[in-house]
């Protein structure tokens, strides 16, 4: 593995820092209030950045996924909301059309979502169907040059501002992982209804909505792949959104990790600044020696995948230690803040409700350890 940042990776660091420093965060009170980033996500496609990995010839920037996840890096360190929103949009709301689509799709979808002129969502778990993806229960009949889809989708991130998501329906008799088939949506298709918009602990600015779908008619030419291909339609491209909220993770623990370095240099008690605590120093060594294992899994991950080779487990392994990593070390970044840091006058109890969703969503922490494990044993 080589952990040499090319010089185009450590452009695109800078370029992201700079712009979440100076556009993102003058917004972040905004977001906390529940406003949706259009803004944000209109730059964000004029620099490029919601098509990083995807090729030039669709639209996208052409750079390869570990500029991408040095991107979600480094937005996540000042906004995991927006972290969210493009890792969503990119790994699982563009990537199966661009890997499984046929060319009139990528035509049709790719180069919009590259550009930011769309945004993606991937809609995948259902009320009664959340870490066994495959119960899910969604039905799409055909019938004529149509899908009739009906059934249930929960907690779909970009949910109502999306302009197209990637569905995966039942087609089939067959139980389980077989006769799930993906399809392409967009969200003018009668019968497509956005409902209950969660009100969440964190990750405010981002948008989590139910779907439904009644007597929704899907063109059937936007089956993505062959009908039952499905369930691996989504479990291949989870592997590498995955990697993307280790990413996401990672910036907040290290905003967090940075935070509280500063805070317990400038605060002082017993006649010193805090920091001149062995309590506090052993306290930040542990953050920061877990931030740096938390990037080199990560890292480790992007790299594997730029290589073409097997990733799944190393993705799962980054994710599982990454979010981990986000929930400690907001925790004891809040330890150093003491009563400050947890109000709203500080950003630190903001990581700590950001963090937490980390251990749940694109599979919660024993999910990982269950794709860990197979692979370890197969
Ligand atoms: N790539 C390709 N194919 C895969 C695969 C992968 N990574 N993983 C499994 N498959 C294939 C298997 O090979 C198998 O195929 P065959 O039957 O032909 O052998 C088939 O899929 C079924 O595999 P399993 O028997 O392993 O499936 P399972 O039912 O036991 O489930 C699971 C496995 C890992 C638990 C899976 O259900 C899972 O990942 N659950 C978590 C769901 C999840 O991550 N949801 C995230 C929602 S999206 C989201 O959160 C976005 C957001 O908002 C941020």
């Amino acid at each position: 593995m080589n952990l040499h940042f090319t010089e185009e990776q450590q452009m695109m660091r800078r370029m992201v820092r700079d712009f979440a420093e100076s556009e993102i965060a003058p917004y972040i009170e905004k977001m906390e209030e529940g406003e949706f980033p259009r803004d944000i996500l209109k730059k964000m496609g004029e620099l490029g950045l919601m098509g990083i990995p995807i090729p030039e010839e669709y639209g996208g920037s052409g750079m390869d996924f570990t500029s991408y996840i040095i991107a979600i890096h480094e937005l996540s360190r000042v906004s995991a909301a927006i972290g969210v929103i493009l890792s969503v949009h990119t790994s699982v709301g563009t990537n199966p059309i661009l890997y499984f689509g046929t060319e009139e799709q990528k035509k049709k979808y790719v180069p919009k979502l590259a550009k930011g002129e769309y945004l993606g969502a991937f809609c995948l778990t259902e009320p009664s169907a959340g870490s066994d993806a495959a119960s899910l229960k969604t039905k799409a009949v055909k019938q004529g040059d149509y899908y009739k889809l009906n059934g249930s989708k929960v907690f779909i991130t970009n949910g109502g501002e999306a302009d197209t998501y990637i569905v995966f329906a039942r087609t089939g008799d067959e139980k389980g992982s077989k006769g799930i088939s993906a399809f392409v949506v967009e969200k003018d298709t009668p019968g497509f209804i956005i409902g209950k918009d969660e009100k969440k602990m964190g990750l405010h600015g981002s948008r989590t909505v139910q779907i439904t779908f009644e007597d929704a008619l899907v063109p059937a030419e936007n089956l993505i792949g062959e009908e039952g291909q499905g369930f691996k339609i989504a479990m291949a491209n989870l592997d590498a959104g995955r990697i993307g909220i280790a990413a996401q993770s990672l910036g907040i623990a290290e905003a967090a990790l940075e935070h509280a370095i500063f805070y317990s240099k400038e605060r002082r008690q017993f006649g010193k600044p805090i920091a001149a605590n062995q309590g506090i120093g052993f306290k930040l060594a542990d953050m920061a020696t877990q931030v740096e294992a938390a990037k080199l899994l990560t890292y480790q991950a992007a790299y594997l995948r730029d290589n073409g080779q097997p990733c799944g487990k190393e993705a799962s392994m980054a994710k599982l230690f990454a979010s981990q990593t986000a929930m400690n070390v907001a925790t004891e970044a809040i330890q150093v803040y003491g009563g400050y840091g947890y109000t709203k006058d500080y950003p630190v109890e903001r990581f700590f409700r950001d963090a937490k969703i980390c251990q749940i969503y694109e599979g919660t922490s024993e999910i990982q350890r269950i794709v860990i494990s197979k692979h370890l044993l197969k």
